[in-house]
């Protein structure tokens, strides 16, 4: 049986995250960036979100991935290089090696202790797979080191869940073409990537606050995470969780939200909050399906096809990085 190779990029240093998490915290309006919603915990409850009744994108998705899985197949190429973006818990992707048989898988996260153990998991299930994990935050920009991939075969981007909803469009059009780059030069190679449709309000709220609490405890547990990262001392009890979907931008937005006046210290620091004052956490931008393909058109992507449930609620979209010949 093979191993997989573990590859750790620039993983930044501590004092740089610390300053970068201060930075947002210390700002008019505060913020911290969605990635710190992944600690091993926030992990487990990201994959506990997929599962609960409102939150339906991860069920939409997988049942266009099970309903056109034929079609697809006529557009993505087989024995190809898989480089999975924010790989988590690598299921999405092992249920499709069967049909699309990949000849290297690249799971790449930033969550790495979480990636280490489901990489150790599916290379017992596909003892001859050659798996190779790359530790990186690909948040700001995407690059490959050269041992992760070959230079020659075709490459497929495989980016699902809608994560590209964390992005702003502005964001979202730098980020694709750092993805089209990445694609590399040889014939067939392409984005699949999974997108959330813009729809009715009320749903998506709930989906963003389900009556559980499982979002909840994961925007809330982001504090805990911020503590062990800069040294602060939130305590979770102080803090709501809020969704709200924001119309004019198509976006849900996760925020905490103070429950009293309170001051939050540090090493060196301090920031008082008025009960009432958030701290924007996440956005998930949800798009229509032809303002998504004119964003991948001008992040460098030839025209390619989509696919969508039956109410239109969630997108697949195959992106070639380049028109075919003819
Ligand atoms: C993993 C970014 C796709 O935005 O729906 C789920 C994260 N946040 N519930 C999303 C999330 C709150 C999720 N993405």
């Amino acid at each position: 049986m093979r191993t997989p190779r573990f590859l750790q990029l620039r993983r930044d240093d501590q004092a740089a995250v610390r300053a970068e998490l201060l930075r947002g915290l210390t700002a008019p309006a505060a913020t911290t960036s969605p990635k710190y919603l992944y600690d091993a915990l926030g992990s487990r409850l990201f994959e506990a979100i997929t599962e609960l009744p409102e939150y339906d994108l991860t069920r939409n998705e997988a049942a266009i991935f099970a309903a056109r899985a034929e079609a697809m197949s006529a557009r993505v190429p087989g024995g190809a290089t898989w480089i999975d973006l924010g790989a988590g818990n690598c299921c999405k992707a092992a249920r499709l090696f069967p049909r699309f048989a990949p000849r290297r898988y690249v799971a790449v996260d930033i969550a790495v202790d979480f990636l280490q153990s489901a990489l150790e998991t599916l290379q017992r299930q596909h003892p001859e797979l050659e798996i190779v994990g790359l530790g990186l935050d690909f948040s700001t920009r995407l690059e490959l080191p050269a041992g992760a991939v070959d230079a020659d075969g075709a490459r497929v981007l495989f980016y699902p869940g809608s994560s590209i909803g964390n992005f702003t469009p502005a964001e979202a059009q730098v980020f694709l073409r750092s993805v089209h780059a990445a694609c590399g030069t040889a014939a067939g190679s392409g984005l699949l990537i999974g997108v959330d449709l813009v729809r009715d309000a009320a749903a998506l709220e709930a989906a963003y606050d389900d009556a559980l609490g499982v979002t909840a405890a994961f925007n809330r547990n982001l504090l805990l995470h911020v503590n062990r990262l800069a040294g602060t001392d939130f305590a979770v009890r102080d803090w709501s969780h809020v969704a709200v979907f924001n119309a004019a931008r198509s976006r849900i937005e996760m925020h905490l939200q103070a429950r009293r006046d309170l001051t939050v210290r540090w090493a060196g620091g301090e920031r008082a909050f008025a009960a009432g004052e958030r701290i924007h956490t996440e956005n998930s931008c949800k798009w229509t399906l032809p303002d998504f393909e004119a964003l991948l058109t001008q992040a460098g992507f030839a025209r390619g096809e989509s696919w969508t449930d039956d109410a239109r609620r969630f997108a697949v979209v195959w992106a070639p990085a380049a028109a075919a010949p003819r």
